[in-house]
């Protein structure tokens, strides 16, 4: 069996049942959003949130979910969608899940307000349901990821990114939202547990490592479905560079420097700055530390008694790091 089916094995059902929640939360009376909406769950993403929501759910209450559950993963997914559609605009990208992006195809003026429609709808099933504890988490992650995404600009603007700033940058951008689907999970079913904490940070630790893989493709030339090669075009410093940058003489850092800085548009320049990253050491040093950190959130796992849902967070943690996509 593959290994997402396997992973998704004893969620099946619940995944059913999320995905026609997921398409109902988004119905509008106006046709244009309608028509984006339906583009947009026709080519859906690997859900791996609303996974970690269940998968979590399950594991910590004997196989159980509940109604506040099925709605928590849908505000995740909801809220994801949103921050994906106005990521595009932000790094001006044209493509997503292998189509066109929504700004490609409808522009950024609409992209935005889809963008926001999207994110308001997820709050709003929150709220119109009194799950306002859930809804403190959830707006805690939509805080973290806009600031994360800004603090990244600021630091592409200056080009002098730490390897502790990129960490913060993506905690905020990425892990807080997969630290949401773990606490949310917990809450879920288990409010004021101890849980709620330990799986925040189990999920922070998954999301960690999740951003570094997701950097990792971009110095790659496989099909995952969007561009790749286009952080150092967006003058975003990753993992690879950055450590790279720390261990190259001063001649080769004023290089890559101005190559990013003055030159990030010349498709010849970056394939050169891709190619001095990789042959020296920059993607062995961020899968080490990708490695680490998935370490981390396996550590945490193994306290728990042997579940078949255990087991499918296991393989998740792991997936997250071997997937090809
Ligand atoms: C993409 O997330 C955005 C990042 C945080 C890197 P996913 O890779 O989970 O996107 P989909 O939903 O599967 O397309
Ligand atoms: C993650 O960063 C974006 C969000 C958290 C929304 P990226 O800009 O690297 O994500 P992709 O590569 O476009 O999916
Ligand atoms: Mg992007
Ligand atoms: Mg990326």
């Amino acid at each position: 069996m593959k290994i997402v089916a396997q992973i998704k094995e004893p969620i099946n059902m619940e995944m059913e049942l999320f995905e026609k929640k997921f398409y109902e939360s988004m119905t509008s009376k106006v046709a244009l959003l309608n028509r984006i909406t339906h583009y947009i769950v026709n080519r859906k993403g690997k859900q791996m949130r609303p996974m970690f929501v269940f998968l979590t759910a399950k594991m910590i209450n004997n196989g159980e979910v509940n109604e506040r559950t099925y709605r928590g993963a849908a505000v995740i997914e909801l809220i994801h969608t949103a921050t994906l559609v106005h990521d595009d605009v932000v790094d001006e990208s044209y493509k997503r899940r292998g189509f066109f992006s929504i700004n490609a195809l409808w522009k950024n003026k609409i992209a935005v307000l889809v963008g926001d429609y999207l994110l308001s709808k997820g709050l709003l099933l929150s709220i119109d349901n009194g799950d306002f504890d859930l809804l403190k988490i959830i707006s805690i992650a939509v805080r973290e990821m806009s600031e994360g995404e800004l603090l990244q600009i600021e630091k592409a603007r200056r080009l002098d990114i730490t390897e502790e700033v990129y960490y913060e940058i993506i905690r905020q951008k990425t892990a807080t939202l997969i630290a949401a689907c773990c606490s949310l999970g917990a809450c879920a079913v288990k409010p004021e547990s101890e849980e709620v904490e330990i799986f925040r940070k189990f999920g922070e630790y998954c999301g960690m490592a999740f951003q570094i893989k997701d950097d990792l493709f971009d110095y790659g030339n496989e099909a995952i479905g969007k561009p790749t090669g286009i952080d150092i075009k967006e003058q975003k410093m990753t993992l690879p560079l950055i450590y790279v940058l720390n261990t190259c003489t001063a001649q080769e850092k004023k290089w890559l420097i101005n190559s990013i800085k003055n030159h990030n548009k010349d498709k010849k320049r970056v394939k050169e700055v891709i190619a001095f990253v990789k042959s020296n050491g920059g993607l062995e040093y961020a899968v080490r530390k990708m490695l680490a950190f998935k370490d981390e959130a396996l550590t945490l796992l193994a306290h728990y008694p042997d579940s078949a849902y255990k087991n499918s967070l296991e393989l998740m943690v792991n997936y997250v790091v071997d997937r090809k996509k």
